[in-house]
């Protein structure tokens, strides 16, 4: 059994699908806390709803990223996590909290990378009228939304599509690869060579590309 540490900014949809697979023993991992830069974070009610303890650290109360950085890595250290999960969480990290985590901090990006790195992947993804979309889980490096890929879930861009639907189709499959990836890692079952995580066998057949039907998610 790991211990996770959860970094939201937001809503915590992906947070709430950790915590849920944890609860229902599905993830060999228990969620110690939950860390937001935001106060207002909606994600901060559901963990302490599920018991979870939660801390703020806010951004706006730093004049210098390295300083919030500090403070984030900090409050982290104090639940000695196995693992930091980046849920939705929206500011940089600089390369020294990068280190200091390096091979137990993993993000998920709503996209396939290294298509759409950064903002607006959903809406870049639909004026470049690409017929495939997606999410990615990586481990975390110094270069933004970069770093060995976990997993991957694809989904059809649909005529018809706003980003909105778009985006809803994608986040169903973030529910589901999340939680995958971060069992794999409580399993022992990564390993990182020359850029590509390798996968040892997953017992329940579960593969690192998750493809749906081409007719909608
Ligand atoms: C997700 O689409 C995630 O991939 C992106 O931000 C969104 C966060 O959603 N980084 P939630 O807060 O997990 O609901």
């Amino acid at each position: 059994m790991i211990s996770v540490v959860i970094l939201i900014s937001g809503r915590g949809s992906n947070m709430a699908s950790l915590l849920a697979a944890a609860d229902a023993r599905t993830l060999p991992a228990r969620i110690v806390g939950v860390l937001a830069n935001r106060p207002d974070a909606g994600g901060l009610e559901t963990a302490t709803a599920a018991g979870v303890p939660t801390r703020v650290v806010d951004h706006k109360l730093f004049a210098r990223r390295e300083e919030f950085d500090a403070a984030m890595a900090a409050a982290i250290d104090e639940f000695a996590p196995d693992l930091v999960v980046l849920a939705g969480f929206m500011r940089i990290l600089g390369d020294a909290f990068v280190r200091h985590y390096q091979g137990r901090l993993i993000n998920i990006h709503p996209s396939l990378l290294p298509t759409f790195p950064g903002l607006h992947t959903h809406r870049r993804a639909l004026a470049e009228g690409v017929r495939i979309h997606g999410c990615t889980v990586h481990f975390v490096t110094p270069d933004l939304d970069h770093g060995p890929i976990i997993a991957q879930a694809a989904v059809p861009v649909l005529d018809g599509d706003d980003e909105a639907t778009l985006a809803g189709r994608v986040l169903a499959q973030e529910h589901q690869v999340y939680p995958q990836a971060v069992r794999w890692f409580a399993e022992g079952r990564l390993r990182v060579s020359g850029g590509r995580v390798i996968l040892a066998s997953p017992q329940d057949g579960s593969s690192a590309l998750i493809a749906p039907q081409a007719s909608g998610a």
